[in-house]
């Protein structure tokens, strides 16, 4: 099952997992969208919120009565949260954490009882490299998605040894509708930039193959550009927190006489 799947880098894995063999079920809040993809790959298409705990119950719940057991679960649906810092409304913390957080918790929540039962099972999240390093558009963005790769930390070390296997897709800028937001913040667009625009296509084929090597951090962009930046983040934080602040404020400068 592939959440957020009607468009982008969902989109684009349930068209690798089904070329793999895979029944894969496209779930998305667009239902239209989420029914042409299955029938482009022969798989099924269900509606739902993945900012609503009910729904992703349902969801859950309804595939299992229908197909059986779920052998890959990735819930990979997130908004972009609002560009700027903790001024951004209430109402869009608790969507964005939500969408961005709380329906990894409420999916792996429903899903290990019957999966610890079976003694296999495999959960994957999409966060982001903003979760490892920071999104510098937008706070509401960063934050949830730090707490995303911080689940599937927490899962992969609890679980990993009772054959649940954990990944964590960590991407820089991927051509998908969701990218404009970053793009029309010049320290975001900049860092984006900087990383290289990859496909959702290329974040699919790096997604299989670390399925496949059963590799908890899978990093689609090329040149371990995000390792390495996580490593100067990890080594010397000071240093890290000056580097990207400089950063944004030449990205800004420039962006203010252009
Ligand atoms: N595009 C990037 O540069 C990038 C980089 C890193 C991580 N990501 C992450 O990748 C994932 C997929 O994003 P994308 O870039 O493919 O964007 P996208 O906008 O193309 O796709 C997101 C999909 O999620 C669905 N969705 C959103 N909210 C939902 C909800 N409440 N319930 C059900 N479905 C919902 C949308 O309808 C859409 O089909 C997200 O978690 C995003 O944060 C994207």
């Amino acid at each position: 099952m592939v959440t957020g799947a009607a468009s982008g880098i969902g989109r684009a894995l349930a068209v690798a997992l089904a070329a793999e063999g895979a029944v894969v079920v496209v779930a998305d809040r667009e239902l239209e969208a989420a029914r042409a993809v299955a029938e482009e790959l022969g798989g099924l298409a269900v509606g739902f919120d993945a900012g609503a705990e009910s729904s992703v119950r349902t969801l859950i719940s309804e595939a299992i009565d229908a197909n059986g057991p779920i052998d890959i679960f990735i819930s990979n649906a997130g908004v972009p949260g609002v560009t700027g810092g903790p001024e951004a409304a209430t109402e869009v913390w608790d969507e964005t954490w939500r969408v961005n957080v709380m329906a990894h918790v409420w999916a792996s929540g429903m899903l290990l009882p019957d999966m610890l039962e079976r003694g296999e099972g495999y959960l994957i999240n999409t966060a982001s490299a903003a979760g490892l390093l920071i999104q510098l558009s937008s706070l509401t963005y960063s934050v949830t998605k730090h707490a995303a790769v911080s689940l599937a930390e927490w899962l992969a070390i609890a679980y990993g040894e009772k054959g649940i296997r954990v990944s964590c897709i960590c991407p820089q800028g991927v051509r998908t509708p969701m990218l404009a937001q970053a793009m029309s913040e010049p320290a975001g667009a900049a860092a984006l930039r900087q990383g290289g625009l990859i496909e959702p296509e290329d974040v699919a084929e790096v997604t299989v193959a670390g399925i496949r090597d059963e590799r908890f951090l899978i990093l689609p962009h090329e040149h371990e550009q995000v390792a390495k930046q996580l490593a100067l983040k990890g080594w010397n934080l000071e240093r890290w927190i000056e580097g990207v602040r400089g950063f944004a404020r030449d990205a800004r400068e420039a962006g203010d006489e252009s």
